[in-house]
């Protein structure tokens, strides 16, 4: 899939509304201990991380829930997630702390400047109704030149999902995650890319940099 294409976004606030408007919190309440997308996939999520993340550092999982996909073999300082549903996290083996917040309620990070050394958002993106409050937040807490690897694929709960991301086609969702990244004003190097599996579940992703005015 090539990405060289210009798309211009005018978004409005109906762009971020959802079928289902109740509070998120009572869509998440109830846990839900299953995979969003297949084995397949979620190997070349791990790929992403083995290659972007790095060894050794401290790593947000924001939108977190039971399974991260961080490669074992790495050894993290400290893994954090921030999700909506306690027990899911609660049972991620990869987790060392974790926070429930609503960051369509509060898009603010409850983390210090320069925190973190990489982050990812696996398959949640397209739930944000404020993702580049969220997106620039998350800037403020990684650390300069720290990755970010955002990951989709074409499977997600709809009634949740943003109306512009259900407008779009696989292809069209990484430029709308790049005009994010963009409009947060804090990211460089934004690579958009199709990772997908031979088989199953697509994989898309688009990772960025961190970029300081005063590192
Ligand atoms: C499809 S699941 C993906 C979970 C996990 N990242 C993974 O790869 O399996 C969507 C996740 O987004 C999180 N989420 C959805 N809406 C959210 C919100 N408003 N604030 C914070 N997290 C949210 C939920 O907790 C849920 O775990």
């Amino acid at each position: 899939m090539a990405f060289d294409k210009k798309y211009r976004f005018s978004l409005t606030e109906s762009s971020f509304r959802r079928q289902d408007e109740t509070p998120d919190e009572a869509f998440y309440r109830v846990p839900r201990f299953v995979s969003h997308i297949d084995p397949f996939a979620m190997d070349a999520v791990t790929e992403l991380y083995r290659q972007y993340l790095p060894d050794g550092g401290v790593i947000l999982d924001l939108m977190s829930s039971f399974l991260s996909h961080l490669p074992e073999e790495c050894r993290y300082d400290r893994v954090v997630g921030l999700g909506m549903n306690d027990r899911e996290m609660a049972n991620n083996r990869q987790l060392d702390d974790w926070v429930v917040q609503d960051l369509n309620r509060e898009p603010r990070l409850p983390f210090v400047d320069s925190e973190f050394d990489g982050a990812a958002i696996c398959v949640s993106i397209n739930y944000l109704t404020q993702p580049v409050v969220v997106l620039a937040d998350l800037g403020r807490v990684l650390k300069s030149d720290a990755p970010l690897v955002i990951s989709y694929s074409n499977r997600f709960f709809e009634t949740k999902a943003t109306a512009a991301w259900l407008y779009l086609q696989d292809e069209q969702r990484a430029h709308l995650v790049r005009h994010f990244l963009e409009a947060a004003g804090c990211y460089r190097n934004i690579e958009l890319m199709d990772r997908s599996p031979e088989f199953g579940d697509p994989l898309f992703a688009v990772v960025a940099r961190v970029m300081k005015a005063n590192p």
